[in-house]
């Protein structure tokens, strides 16, 4: 790839941070997070390093799923604020070089949006067709087999309607007829609206749901059923529900409007998490990106992750671009995922590699402190839905969503009451201003490698290259771009372990450039690395 040193691309060669808005930080003392409180914090995401913040949902939403039942897709939630200070916290990102991303739910609309209000009146109104309904089968059955993938049967029927309409997730979260050309028209403008705000980017929610097979027929049975088993969802075989072939002609044409805008940006979510779909809808044309969740779901050792780095470059062309996530909305933290009690070594090696890989990272609020989820005990403390109804099986979300510990002030910062989810108890110690003033903190590490990696095309945009081929406990790499070489060496064991650097990279010579450990403990003799337990270091290869 010939890319000029000055052609840093933002979405491309940056660092993208992930803020579920209602956890971010409280302005105005009602307990939820709100985008006053994002201005307020942008100079720490600029210190932080990052080039975009992805915001979940920020639209108008009954909050049946948190901003994923969207009632409005052009306005702002009052809850978050007004459209003046959506335009401002634009304006301030982007002075900052700050890029915006927003999170467009197109999937479904909330059962409050106008459009379903309007829809469910009867089957003669002008928006019925906005959705996807039929006539009960014989007996008043549900109209096919088809599950919703947050429980139950996915369809629900309606009184006013005489009819049953179809929702993939809850029953307020109605799913729109995307073959409707009213419809799909609505969805492309939606894109040229924000586009023209100012936005930068989407992040496209279950975006290869949007089409169903236009004659709905059933799925049929999966046996034995796949994880995570207890859902009917999970006993079939979704060959009709997603994944249609009209998705890739929508996306084209989505690249097409970004793309008559200087430097925008989409990255999709595929549902179910999959590479190899995230792969074929990230193909030049389509998609900037699609997400990769493979890591999310390794064991926190060195073959697993290798091997899912591995599989995505493979399955990537030269022309696209990999996107590494260790955690999201969804999913439980990484610190709680890897980490060992307090101690955050393990996620400074998550980190080293999320920072140093060929890709775009992406990091969730909190996980550069290191937060780890709330514990949920009581199922009457749940508020995520799946989380009650699929208790004790699945607790829910709330886990991974709580207030961002700022401070040892009380609730850590984040707002002057008594926030929405409790704050994590251990704030009082792990918090942003405790970790900025620590040089040997994880929020240290983060932005040492952010820095690192801003400065180093061979670390954004370089290519890689493995070094160990089957690795029990470290991973080896290098990245290289015109005259420069890293080599990154990450130690997932809890030992130290010894690498013979001559066996890794003939006989050249090295300088640390980045560790979490001190370099002096780096003992090189006879070529041989001592590697620390859990330590990161990044190598730069001197110029002869
Ligand atoms: C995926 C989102 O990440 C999740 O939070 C949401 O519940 C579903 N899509 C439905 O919109």
């Amino acid at each position: 790839m010939n890319m000029q040193k000055d052609n840093y691309l933002w979405w491309r060669d940056g660092v993208i941070y992930q803020i579920y808005p209602r956890s971010f930080a409280d302005s105005n003392g009602d307990g939820i997070g709100d985008l006053r409180g994002i201005i307020d914090r942008l100079d720490y995401l600029a210190e932080l390093g990052v080039d975009a913040i992805w915001l979940s949902p920020i639209f108008p939403s009954p909050d049946v799923d948190f901003g994923y039942d969207v009632a409005d897709y052009r306005g702002i939630d009052p809850k978050f604020g007004s459209m003046e200070d959506f335009e401002e916290l634009l304006a301030q990102a982007h002075q900052r070089n700050l890029h915006i991303i927003l999170d467009l739910v197109l999937n479904h609309t909330s059962d409050q949006h106008p459009w379903f209000v309007e829809a469910r009146q009867s089957k003669e109104s002008s928006f019925h067709d906005y959705y996807i309904w039929r006539d009960p089968a014989p007996g008043g059955k549900p109209p096919n087999n088809w599950a919703a993938i947050f429980g139950g049967s996915a369809w629900e029927y309606d009184e006013g309607a005489g009819q049953y309409y179809l929702h993939l997730f809850y029953k307020e979260q109605v799913d729109l007829n995307w073959r409707n050309p009213a419809v799909y028209q609505e969805m492309m403008d939606l894109f040229r609206y924000w586009c023209d705000k100012g936005v930068d980017g989407f992040r496209l929610d279950v975006f290869n749901l949007w089409y169903k097979h236009a004659d709905l027929p059933d799925n049929p049975r999966q046996f034995p059923p796949s994880p995570p088993f207890f859902r009917p969802w999970d006993q079939q075989k979704h060959i009709y529900d997603y994944d249609q072939p009209e998705m890739m002609p929508a996306l084209a044409e989505i690249r097409s409007i970004l793309d008559s805008y200087p430097a925008r940006y989409a990255v999709g979510e595929t549902f179910p998490e999959d590479a190899a779909s995230a792969a074929r809808y990230s193909q030049p044309g389509y998609l900037h990106a699609a997400f990769n969740f493979e890591f999310t779901h390794c064991q926190w050792l060195a073959r697993p992750f290798q091997r899912a780095i591995e599989r995505y470059e493979q399955l990537l062309s030269d022309e696209q671009w990999p996107c590494y996530v260790l955690g999201n909305h969804d999913l439980s933290r990484p610190a709680t995922r890897y980490a060992r009690g307090d101690e955050d070594g393990r996620l400074k090696v998550a980190a080293a590699m999320l920072m140093t890989l060929r890709g775009t990272p992406f990091i969730y609020y909190g996980d550069e402190i290191g937060q780890r989820d709330i514990p949920i005990r009581k199922k009457e403390d749940v508020l995520d839905p799946i989380g009650k109804s699929f208790w004790p099986f699945f607790k829910g979300r709330d886990g991974c969503r709580a207030p961002m510990q700022w401070n040892s002030c009380e609730n850590a910062g984040f707002s002057s009451t008594q926030p929405w989810l409790p704050v994590n108890a251990d704030y009082s110690t792990r918090n942003v201003e405790n970790q900025a003033g620590d040089p040997d903190s994880l929020l240290t590490f983060y932005r040492q490698l952010l820095t690192l990696r801003r400065e180093h095309p061979a670390l954004h945009r370089g290519s890689l290259h493995m070094l160990i081929e089957d690795p029990r406990f470290v991973i080896a790499y290098e990245r290289r771009y015109e005259d420069e070489t890293f080599m990154v060496l990450l130690n997932f064991s809890n030992f130290e372990r010894a690498l013979e650097i001559s066996e890794l990279s003939a006989s050249e010579w090295w300088t640390p450039v980045l560790s979490n450990y001190p370099y002096d403990q780096l003992v090189t003799e006879d070529s041989v690395i001592n590697l620390q337990p859990n330590q990161a270091l990044i190598l730069i290869k001197n110029q002869v």
